[in-house]
C-alpha cells in the first residue's frame, strides 16, 4: 500500500521506518506541506498522512478523492485543519487520539519554570561568565494558583504536576469531567483570580480567541500565559497589548495562530514579516517554541505506531476506533 507523507521531517522518517519495517507499506516522504497545489502528490497513494499545519480543506480534500486516495491518517490529535463536514461520507480521517500527554504537559512546565525563574537569561549570562543575579528574580509557584482550561489527558498531566508543585488548582471545561476531584469553577473565575493560565483544550468555534481583548481586561495583573494547545485560542494581538501595559506577566507560547508558514523550519537568515511575532519574540517576558511540546522519543514513537496501526487497521476491517466524525466530536 503507497502511502503520500506530508511536512516530513528526519525525525518523521525515521520513527515511522522503524514502526513499518515489515508491514509491507510503501511510505513515500515529502517535505513539502498537504495544500491543493501539492495534493498531486497523491497520485497513486491510497492513503494520506498529514500533520498540524498541512491544509485539507476542501479544495485540497476534493483533489485527493479525486486521485483515488481512500483515507486521511493524521499523526496528531488535534483535527482542526481538515473540513471534516466535507469529509463525512466521502472519506475517513483517522488521527492518534492520545501519544504522550506527558510531553506536552512537561514542556507546558518547562517554559513556566524557565520564564518565571529567568532560566533563559541566566543561561545565557554565565556563558558569557556574567555571573550577576540583577534582574533575575523570580517568585515561588508553591502556594500560587493556576487555572487550567481543558482538562483531558493533557490538561489532566498538567493538573498532577500542579498539584506536585503544592499549587491551587481551577478547572475550566466545557465537559466538566464526572465523578473527579477537580476543582471546576466559571471561566470568568479563571481570568480573575490564577497567577498561572494554562490553555489545554482544542481549538474549536468556542475556543477560537478564548483570550481576547475583553477576557485581558479581566486577568490578575502580572499572570503568566501558557499555550502548548493551539494559536489560535489567542487573539495574539491583545496577548502583546497585554504584555506592553504589563497585565501580562509573562508568556510561554508553544503554538501561534500564525505559525504555519514558519514553525518547523529554519527561517533564521530571513526577515520576519509577521511584526506581532517579531515584538513578541523581542519581549524578555515571552518565551516561544515552535511547536515542540510533543517532541519526545516516546511521543514519537507512540505517534508512529497509532497511525501505522490506524492504517492497516483501517485497509484490514474497514473501520478504525481513531476514526474521527464531525457527529462523534465534541
Ligand atoms: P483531550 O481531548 O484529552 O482534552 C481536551 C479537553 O478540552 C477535554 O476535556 C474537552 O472536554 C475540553 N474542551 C472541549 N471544548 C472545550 C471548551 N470550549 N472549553 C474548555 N474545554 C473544552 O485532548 P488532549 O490530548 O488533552 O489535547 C489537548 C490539546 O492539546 C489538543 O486539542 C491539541 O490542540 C493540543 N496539542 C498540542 C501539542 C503540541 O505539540 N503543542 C501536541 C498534542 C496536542
Amino acid at each position: 500500500m503507497k502511502i503520500a507523507f506530508f511536512d516530513s521531517k528526519p525525525y518523521d522518517i525515521e520513527s515511522f521506518k522503524k514502526v513499518a519495517e515489515g508491514k509491507d507499506l510503501n511510505i513515500k516522504f515529502y517535505e513539502t506541506k498537504l495544500n491543493s497545489d501539492t495534493a498531486e502528490l497523491a497520485k497513486g497513494a491510497q492513503c494520506v498522512c498529514a500533520f498540524v499545519n498541512d491544509t485539507l480543506d476542501e479544495e485540497t480534500l476534493q483533489k485527493l478523492l479525486d486521485l483515488g486516495v481512500k483515507l486521511i491518517a493524521m499523526r496528531c490529535a488535534g483535527y482542526n485543519n481538515v473540513d471534516l463536514e466535507f469529509c463525512k461520507g466521502k472519506i475517513p480521517v483517522v488521527r492518534v487520539p492520545a501519544y504522550s500527554p506527558y510531553s506536552v504537559a512537561e514542556h507546558a512546565i518547562a517554559m513556566l519554570l524557565t520564564s518565571i525563574r529567568r532560566i533563559h537569561k541566566a543561561y545565557i549570562r554565565t556563558k558569557d561568565f556574567n555571573f550577576s543575579l540583577n534582574g533575575l528574580t523570580g517568585f515561588d509557584l508553591h502556594g500560587r494558583t493556576v487555572g487550567v482550561v481543558g482538562t483531558g489527558k493533557i490538561g489532566r498531566c498538567f493538573i498532577d504536576i500542579c498539584k506536585g508543585f503544592g499549587m491551587n488548582v481551577l478547572c475550566y471545561d466545557k465537559f466538566p469531567a464526572k465523578n473527579s476531584d477537580l476543582n471546576y469553577v466559571t471561566l470568568d473565575e479563571i481570568w480573575e483570580k490564577s497567577d498561572v493560565i494554562s490553555f489545554h483544550c482544542p481549538l474549536t468555534e468556542d475556543t477560537y480567541h478564548i483570550l481576547d481583548e475583553e477576557v485581558v481586561g479581566k486577568l490578575k495583573k502580572g499572570v503568566a500565559i501558557i499555550n502548548t494547545s493551539r494559536g489560535a485560542l489567542i487573539d495574539a494581538e491583545a496577548l502583546l497589548e497585554g504584555i506592553k501595559t504589563r497585565k501580562i506577566g509573562a508568556a510561554c507560547l508553544d503554538v501561534y495562530e500564525e505559525e504555519s508558514d514558519l514553525f518547523f523550519r529554519d527561517a533564521s537568515g530571513h526577515i520576519l514579516e509577521d511584526d506581532v511575532l517579531a515584538r513578541l519574540i523581542s519581549m524578555p517576558n515571552v518565551i516561544v517554541t515552535s511547536h515542540q511540546a510533543f517532541l519526545t522519543e516516546e511521543a514519537l514513537e507512540g505517534i508512529a505506531t497509532t497511525t501505522v496501526n490506524n492504517i492497516l487497521t483501517y485497509f484490514k476491517t474497514g473501520k478504525c476506533e481513531n476514526e474521527v466524525c464531525i457527529d462523534n466530536i465534541k
